[in-house]
C-alpha cells in the first residue's frame, strides 16, 4: 500500500521519545512521500498545551533538517493537541470527536494508530477505556503500537497482555522493539537467506562461537528512576539482545510473512538454555559501572546518579554465553554483552568459524587467525568478512585480510528504525514487531536471572566508566578457551 491513510493518536506526546524520535520520524516519512496530505497527527497527553504550543515543539523535534522543498508550517499543521485524562471517561468523547473531525478532513478512511508512548502502569487502563468509549470501532484498520518495557516480569507482561488483548486483537497490536527497525538488524536475514554461501556453514559444525555486543557510552543520564528499577537484564537483553540472537539463530522461513519469521523466531526462543538458578553465576555476568574517564572527564559512578539508589545493586551491564539446544546450535556458545558507560558506543555480532583441521600457514599457534563475520550495526553500518591470504613476502604465510561492505555512505537517507517501524504499521506489517509469545519466552528467561540477582547482593561498583566491563565477563570466555572479539 503506497501512502497509507490514518489519524495516529500519540499518547505521552510531550514526552521525550515523542520529541525526539516519532515527530522526526513522521517528517522523514512526509518529506520522502511515504505519507502524504491524508494523515493527521493528534497528540495526548496531561499537560494543557494549545496546539500552537504544540506544533512549536513539533517543529523543535525537527529544527536539524533542511529540506528546501519542505514547508515545515504546512507539516506541522497535521498536528493537533488533545489535553486528557486517561482516567476520566468524558475525554474519551472529546478524543473521538477530534479523531472524526480529522478523518473527514484528511480522508484517512477511518484508520486510527494508536501509539502508547507514555509509563507503561497506565498501558491497561488506556486500552480497556478505548475499547469501552467506542474508540477502537471504525470503518477502517485500528492499530495499538506498544512502547516497551512490556510487563517487568512474565507475571506482569502477561497481565498487561490480557489487558490490551481485551481491547485489540494480537493482529491489531504491534509491540515496539526499535532494533528491529534498525537497517542491519534487518539486514541479518537478507545476508542470511540471500546468499548461498554461508547457509552450508550456519551451524555447529562450522561455527565455533557467536558474540553479540551492544555497549554504549552514555550512563543512565536522567533516567536513573525508571533505570533503577530494570538495569540492563531487563531494559536491553529481555528485547534487544534476544531478538538480535533469534534472528541469527533461526531457521530459514519457508516464506518471508510475519507468521512464518515469527515462527521461526519463536522457535529459536523455545530452544533457549533456561538456566537453574544454581546456574545463573556460571553463565551471567552482571556489573555497575564505578567513575572513571570519559572524553577526558571526570564522571560519577553509576550510585551517584539522579534516582538512584545510593547502595543500588542494579546491574548496568550483562554478559552471559547462552545455549540454544537445538539439532543446528547445540555445543555453540552465543556470548552476549551490554553496557551502560563503556568504553565506544557500538552494537555488533561476530561470527566465529572453526579451525580449519591442520592449517598449513602459520607457524606458531599465536598467529593463527579464524574466519570472522562482523556484522556491524551501529554507528558503523556494514559487514566484515576476515580471512587469511597470501603475504607480499616471499613466505609461504598467511595474513588476515578484510573483505567489507560499508553500508553508512548514504545515512542521510537510511531510514531511522522508528521511520521504518511507524511505515511498517501503517501498512500492516507486522514482521519487524514482537509477538506475545517472543515477550512471553524471553520474560522466562529473563526471570530466573533476576531472581537469583534480586536475591543476593552484588559485589558493585565493578568496573570502570570508559572500561569494557568487568574482569568476570573475560572470564566467561576465557574459560571456554576464547576472547572478546573487539573488531571495530
Ligand atoms: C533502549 C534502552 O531500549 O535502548 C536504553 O531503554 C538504551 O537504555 C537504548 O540506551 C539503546 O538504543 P540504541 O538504538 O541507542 O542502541
Amino acid at each position: 500500500v503506497n501512502n497509507p491513510k490514518a489519524v495516529m493518536v500519540i499518547f505521552g506526546a510531550t514526552g521525550d521519545l515523542a520529541n525526539r524520535k516519532l515527530f522526526p520520524s513522521i517528517y522523514r516519512l512526509y518529506r520522502n512521500k511515504k505519507i502524504s496530505d491524508n494523515f493527521a497527527v493528534i497528540g495526548v497527553a496531561r499537560r494543557p498545551l494549545t496546539n500552537e504550543d504544540f506544533r512549536n515543539n513539533v517543529k523543535k523535534s525537527i529544527e536539524d533538517f533542511d529540506d528546501p522543498h519542505i514547508d515545515k508550517d504546512e507539516f506541522a499543521s497535521h498536528f493537533h493537541y488533545n489535553p486528557f485524562d486517561i482516567q476520566d471517561l468524558t475525554h474519551y468523547q472529546g478524543l473521538e470527536k477530534r479523531i472524526t473531525e480529522l478523518d473527514e478532513k484528511h480522508q484517512t478512511d477511518g484508520n486510527r494508530l494508536f501509539y502508547f508512548s507514555m509509563a507503561p502502569n497506565f498501558f491497561g487502563t488506556l486500552a480497556d477505556n478505548l475499547k469501552s468509549q467506542g474508540l477502537t470501532q471504525t470503518e477502517g484498520w485500528t492499530r495499538l503500537v506498544i512502547e516497551k518495557p512490556f510487563g517487568h516480569d512474565y507475571e506482569s507482561a502477561k497481565k498487561l497482555n490480557d489487558q490490551i488483548r481485551s481491547a485489540f486483537t494480537e493482529d491489531q497490536i504491534y509491540r515496539i522493539d526499535h532494533y528491529l527497525g534498525k537497517e542491519m538488524v534487518q539486514n541479518i536475514e537478507v545476508m542470511r537467506f540471500a546468499n548461498a554461501l554461508f547457509e552450508p556453514l550456519w551451524n555447529n559444525k562450522y561455527i565455533s562461537n557467536i558474540q553479540i555486543t551492544s555497549s554504549e557510552v552514555l550512563g543512565v543520564e536522567e533516567r536513573g528512576r525508571y533505570y533503577d528499577g530494570a538495569g540492563a537484564l531487563k531494559d536491553m537483553v529481555q528485547n534487544h539482545m534476544l531478538q538480535m540472537l533469534a534472528l541469527i539463530a533461526m531457521e530459514p522461513p519457508i516464506k518471508l510473512t510475519p507468521e512464518e519469521i515469527r515462527s521461526e523466531k519463536v522457535k529459536v526462543l523455545r530452544a533457549l538454555r533456561v538456566f537453574e538458578e544454581n546456574e545463573v553465576d556460571e553463565y551471567v555476568v552482571r556489573g555497575q559501572y564505578d567513575k572513571g574517564i570519559i572524553d577526558g572527564e571526570e564522571v560519577n559512578s553509576y550510585r551517584e546518579g539522579t534516582g538512584v539508589d545510593e547502595d543500588s545493586n542494579t546491574e548496568t551491564y550483562v554478559a552471559a554465553k547462552l545455549m540454544i539446544d537445538n539439532f543446528r546450535w547445540s555445543g555453540v556458545p552465543f556470548y552476549i554483552r551490554t553496557g551502560k558507560r563503556m568504553k565506544q558506543k557500538s552494537t555488533e555480532i561476530v561470527v566465529e568459524f572453526k579451525d580449519l583441521p591442520i592449517n598449513l600457514y602459520y607457524g606458531n599457534e599465536e598467529d593463527k587467525k579464524p574466519n570472522l563475520l562482523v556484522i556491524h550495526i551501529q554507528p558503523y553500518e556494514g559487514i566484515t568478512l576476515h580471512m587469511n591470504a597470501k603475504k607480499g613476502d616471499a613466505n609461504a604465510t598467511s595474513t588476515p585480510v578484510a573483505l567489507t561492505y560499508d553500508n553508512s555512505t548514504d545515512k542521510m537517507n537510511t531510514p531511522e528504525a522508528y521511520e521504518t517501524l511507524i511505515y511498517d504499521c501503517m501498512r500492516g506489517d507486522s514482521t519487524n514487531f514482537t509477538h506475545w509469545n517472543e515477550v512471553a519466552l524471553s520474560w522466562k528467561f529473563v526471570d530466573v536471572i533476576a531472581n537469583v540477582w534480586n536475591n543476593k547482593k552484588a559485589e558493585f561498583p565493578n568496573y570502570e566508566s570508559g572500561s569494557n566491563g568487568p574482569k568476570a565477563a573475560d572470564e566467561l570466555l576465557l574459560n571456554d578457551g576464547y576472547s572478546w572479539w573487539d573488531v571495530s
